[in-house]
C-alpha cells in the first residue's frame, strides 16, 4: 500500500492549496542565452529560484514539491554542462540543507542515482537522513530521473517480490503495482508547473501526472518567483477536478 489511493481507483479529495506541486524546470539556457551570459549561469540563477519555489510552497501549505533537476536524457548535453550541473548540484546540497533542516523540509531524491559520483550519492543519502523526520513539506529532487525508467524499475522490483505474478498476470493492477514507484511515499501531483514556454512532459512523471492540472509559462525558470508560483495556483483553482465524471456529479459531490 501508498497509502494513498490511486486516481484512476477512487476520487480523490480536492482543496484549494494544491497538495503536490510537481514543476519541470526549463529555460535556465535561453535565460542566459537572452543575456549573452553562458547557459551554465542560467543554472546557476535557477538554484536561486528553487531556494524562493521551495520557501513559497512551504508558505502557502503545498505538502509535496517535486522539482525535475535532471532527467535521464540529460546525459545528452555536452560533457562541460552535464559536469556543472553535477557541481552545482553538489554544492546546493552542501550550502541548502541546513535551510532545510531549519525550515521543517524534508529532502527526497528519486532516480537512478547509481549514475552519479560517489560523491554525490553521499551528500543526497545524508541530505535525506539529516532532514527525515521533517513534516512540514516534502521536496523531492528528480535527478536522473524518467517516468519510464520509473516504471519499468517499479515492475522489476514488483516482479522480483511476486515472481506469482507472472504466472498469473491478470491480478497485477494499479494497487499491487504503485507502491514499487520511486515516490509511492507522495500523493499524485494536483499542479504540475512547466516554465521556459515548452508544453510538453519531457519523460517526468509519466504514470503519475494521469489527472494532474497542467499548467504552463512562458516564464524562463529563473525569472519564476512567489508571484508566478501565485499565478500558477490562481489557474489551479479555476479548474474543474471532474476525474472522468460529468460536471454535474461534482457539483453533487461538494
Ligand atoms: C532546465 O533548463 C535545466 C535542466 C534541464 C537541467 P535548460 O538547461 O533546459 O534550459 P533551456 O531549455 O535550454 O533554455
Ligand atoms: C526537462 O527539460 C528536464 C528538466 C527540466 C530537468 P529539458 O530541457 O531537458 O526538456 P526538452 O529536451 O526540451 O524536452
Ligand atoms: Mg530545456
Amino acid at each position: 500500500m501508498t497509502g494513498f489511493t490511486s486516481t484512476t481507483r477512487a476520487v480523490p479529495e480536492v482543496g484549494g492549496v494544491p497538495r503536490h506541486v510537481a514543476i519541470i524546470m526549463d529555460g535556465n539556457g535561453r535565460w542566459a542565452t537572452s543575456r549573452r551570459l553562458p547557459r551554465v549561469a542560467g543554472h546557476a540563477k535557477g538554484v536561486e529560484a528553487v531556494r524562493g519555489t521551495v520557501d513559497a510552497c512551504a508558505r502557502r501549505g503545498v505538502e509535496y514539491l517535486t522539482l525535475f533537476a535532471f532527467s535521464s536524457e540529460n546525459w545528452r548535453r555536452p560533457a562541460e554542462e552535464v559536469s556543472v550541473l553535477m557541481r552545482l548540484f553538489i554544492s546546493a546540497l552542501q550550502r541548502e540543507v541546513r535551510l532545510l533542516a531549519d525550515n521543517g523540509i524534508r529532502l527526497m531524491v528519486v532516480g537512478e542515482l547509481g549514475a552519479f559520483e560517489p560523491r554525490l550519492r553521499e551528500l543526497i543519502a545524508q541530505a535525506v537522513e539529516r532532514t527525515a523526520d521533517n513534516r512540514r513539506m516534502t521536496l523531492t529532487i528528480a535527478a536522473n530521473y524518467g517516468g519510464r525508467w520509473d516504471i519499468l524499475q517499479a515492475m522489476r522490483r514488483l516482479l522480483a517480490a511476486r515472481p506469482d505474478l507472472a504466472r498469473d498476470p491478470s491480478a497485477l493492477d494499479d494497487e499491487l503495482f504503485e507502491p514499487y514507484l520511486a515516490m509511492a511515499y507522495a500523493p499524485e501531483p494536483d499542479l504540475f508547473i512547466r516554465t521556459g514556454g515548452e508544453q510538453r512532459v519531457s519523460n517526468f512523471l509519466l504514470w503519475q501526472l494521469a489527472y494532474t492540472e497542467l499548467y504552463f509559462t512562458d516564464a524562463y525558470w529563473p525569472d519564476f518567483d512567489a508571484n508566478a508560483l501565485d499565478a500558477a495556483i490562481a489557474s489551479y483553482r479555476e479548474r474543474e477536478r471532474r476525474f472522468g465524471r460529468t460536471s454535474a456529479q461534482v457539483g453533487a459531490a461538494e
